[in-house]
């Protein structure tokens, strides 16, 4: 049975500085997985617009997301590092999916009712319609996994209910062109056309929460900026908001089930195991019983010696956006190269004239 190659994509939306949730739950893993295999990875900038529609300063954003990747350590030559707005091919095949997805689940998706809050009748159709656009974004590529936090597993799984009404509707026309793939769904072989994207969001630090409440995401629109550790931020304020980080009376226990009920510590292990590229019970076999007085500092000695050398090669990059335009425009490119390949052969599918 032939399978889909294994393929990584993933993006982030250029809104806002960039805080410690982006880096832990996708950018350090985009690193990562950039050893073994074949990634793209995208400034998603007309997701930026679905919020917001005027951003007086888009491009320094979009520069902005594109350093911290580099900054991180992705090598944009060995793998694609381009904005979205350079590749039409993802709003074309997001137009398709907005035909393939059905209203019923559009209007599941949690966090288009958070981010349109009560005037739901005011947000924009694109905030609506962001989820079809994401599907199209990996499934242009034909791209097989998806590193994200938590927070996007709904849109990953609405992307599997998109490829797999593709595939069914249009299976007496994906396999007369061979255009498909055998893949397995269940116990099954099912000849495809778009493979059943698999979320990546292992890890200690898949959701990582405010540091002044344990119970809310840290975010980008949180109004405090105690709540989160942007990349941006100097050794000074890093060691500040750790300091201040809210916390319970108790000592650190020494099994991750002692983490149960005390949301503040589990995050914050969460962080230092994340930074630390451990599991939470190494860190709790090296800290269990300490106060968070200990805890506290050895989190801003490990905090700052990552993020100080990211945060230092951001601000060099950004010094010279003629670089990144031209990292952009050259992965642009070569992007556009394989969507093209990948539009061609739906447009063969749906039977459009070419
Ligand atoms: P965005 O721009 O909101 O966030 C970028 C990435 O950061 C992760 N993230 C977090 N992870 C852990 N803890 C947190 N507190 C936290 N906050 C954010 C997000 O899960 C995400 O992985 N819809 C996406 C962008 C997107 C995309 C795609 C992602 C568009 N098309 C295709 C993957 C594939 C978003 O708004 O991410």
């Amino acid at each position: 049975m032939t399978e889909f190659k294994p393929l990584v994509f993933s993006g982030v939306q250029p809104t806002g500085n960039l805080h410690l949730g982006n880096y832990l739950g996708a950018i350090r893993k985009f690193v990562a997985l950039q050893e073994n295999n074949d990634c793209i990875y995208c400034v998603v900038d007309m997701h930026a617009l679905t919020a917001q529609l005027v951003h007086e300063d888009m491009a320094t954003q979009i520069r902005s997301i594109t350093a911290a990747f580099l900054a991180a350590g992705i090598d944009p030559e060995k793998h694609i590092v381009f904005n979205q707005s350079q590749v039409p091919q993802h709003a074309e095949l997001a137009w398709i999916f907005n035909c393939v997805a059905r209203i019923g689940w559009m209007n599941r998706m949690t966090q288009f009712k958070d981010k349109a809050g009560k005037d739901r009748e005011q947000a924009s159709l694109g905030l609506y319609a962001y989820p079809s656009l994401m599907a199209a974004d990996i499934l242009v590529y034909r791209a097989t996994h998806v590193p994200v936090g938590d927070d996007q597993k709904q849109h990953l799984e609405l992307a599997r209910d998109i490829a797999m009404k593709f595939n069914m509707d249009f299976h007496d026309k994906i396999v007369p062109t061979g255009l498909g793939i055998d893949i397995k769904v269940g116990e099954e072989p099912v000849h495809a056309y778009f493979p059943m994207v698999e979320p990546l969001i292992d890890g200690p630090a898949p959701r990582v929460m405010s540091l002044k409440d344990g119970t809310k995401k840290m975010s980008k629109s949180d109004p405090s900026d105690l709540s989160r550790i942007n990349l941006m931020d100097d050794q000074e304020a890093i060691s500040k908001k750790i300091r201040k980080a809210k916390t319970d009376p108790d000592a650190l226990p020494s099994e991750t089930e002692g983490l149960k009920g005390r949301p503040e510590a589990d995050n914050l292990v969460g962080i230092f195991a994340a930074l630390a590229d451990k599991s939470k019970a190494d860190v709790l076999s090296e800290f269990g019983g300490q106060q968070f007085s200990v805890f506290k500092p050895a989190l801003i000695d490990l905090a700052v010696d990552v993020l100080a050398p990211i945060n230092a090669e951001m601000r060099r990059l950004m010094e010279d956006p003629g670089h990144i335009d031209a990292v952009l425009r050259d992965g642009g490119e070569r992007a556009r190269t394989r969507a093209e390949k990948t539009m061609n052969e739906v447009r063969d599918i749906i039977g459009f004239v070419r």
